[in-house]
């Protein structure tokens, strides 16, 4: 077996849009939404050894221990799926906040993933290691992607799409929220709640002819080397009639949110979503100088990031065996 230890670059992701549809008989809600990698991660490093077992050492931000941590239980399900013989050594290095909708924990459990896959001397079949990435939750196989992901399905039938420029994002929440977040099954729950039976499908339908009017605009910008202008891309309708259906129950948790929402949007974000279930709100900008003012702005009263979006092609090129 060779080699036998490997760091991965474990990025977060935004949702460019998502629609939920109507509860499936498993208990999942049929999803639409657009996953797009960035390049805050977290650092994943496996040290592979002869024998059983899966080890986690912590470090950063705090996540959670043992079993409930998803890279461990992606490291025991790829194991026996695998028929590994190895004992997985884990060490993760927490940038992304957790329970924020950026899939910090599906990205490791990927991360850990594409990491035995690739320390196998025959790598298991595509299918395979799809369907290990599914069971392990929803989010998880677009990670196996990477870059611009179409998911179908409950999120984890996922499809390859041309990547978008490398657009500046600015993230935030309200300090509240980080560190303790937005549990996805209760966003759901509460979605269920406040649902009319005419609110689903018809978004559903209309999302991927929509999104497909929308992205060529977010690849053109530095593909063709020139700018566009402000009324180029910018303004909200660019992308109306994807938008998160999460928004709105996330926005009456915090008044918070709307200010957050009108902060980028005031800043002529070309685009401003929610990502996920929340509780992260995203801006994307296409000049550096642009992004860095409404990032330092918000960061007076908010918890912010900055990040870039990542190719599939740079995304893969975050696995490395030493
Ligand atoms: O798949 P994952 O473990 O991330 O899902 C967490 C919870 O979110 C599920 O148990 C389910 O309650 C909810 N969910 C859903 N529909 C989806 C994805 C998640 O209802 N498409």
């Amino acid at each position: 077996m060779s080699p036998t230890r490997f760091r991965v670059r474990a990025c977060a992701k935004i949702n460019l849009g998502l629609k939920i549809g109507p509860r499936r008989r498993d208990g999942f809600h049929e999803l639409r939404t657009v996953f797009q990698t960035i390049s805050l991660a977290d650092r994943v490093e496996l040290s592979l050894t002869p024998g059983r077992g899966v080890s986690l050492e912590l470090a950063g931000r705090l996540a959670p221990t043992g079993q409930d941590n998803l890279a461990v239980r992606a490291a025991e399900l790829a194991a026996d799926a695998y028929g590994l013989r190895w004992h997985v050594g884990i060490r993760l290095e927490k940038r992304i906040p957790s329970g924020a909708g950026l899939g910090g924990g599906s990205s490791d459990a990927a991360a850990v993933l594409r990491a035995l896959a690739s320390a196998c001397r025959t790598p298991p079949p595509q299918r395979e290691q799809f369907a290990v990435a599914s069971a392990l939750g929803s989010d998880v196989p677009a990670f196996l992607l990477g870059g611009t992901v179409l998911g179908l399905g409950r999120g984890d039938e996922v499809y390859a799409l041309a990547d978008l420029s490398a657009w500046h994002c600015v993230l935030a929440m309200p300090r509240d929220h980080d560190g303790g977040g937005i549990a996805t099954a209760e966003a759901f729950e509460r979605w269920d709640q406040g649902l009319t039976a005419a609110r689903h499908s018809d978004t559903l339908v209309e999302f991927c002819s929509l999104v497909e009017q929308v992205l060529p605009a977010f690849r053109t910008l530095r593909n063709r080397g020139r700018r566009l202008g402000p009324q180029g891309l910018t303004g909200p309708k660019v992308h109306a009639g994807i938008e998160n259906d999460f928004e709105s129950e996330v926005f009456s948790l915090s008044p918070d949110f709307s200010r957050i929402h009108r902060e980028l949007r005031r800043a002529s974000a070309a685009w401003v979503g929610l990502s996920g279930s929340g509780a992260t709100q995203f801006g994307l900008f296409d000049r550096a100088g642009a992004a860095a003012l409404v990032a330092a702005r918000l960061a007076r009263r908010y918890s912010s990031w900055r990040a870039r979006m990542v190719s599939r092609h740079a995304y893969a090129r975050g696995l490395q065996a030493w």
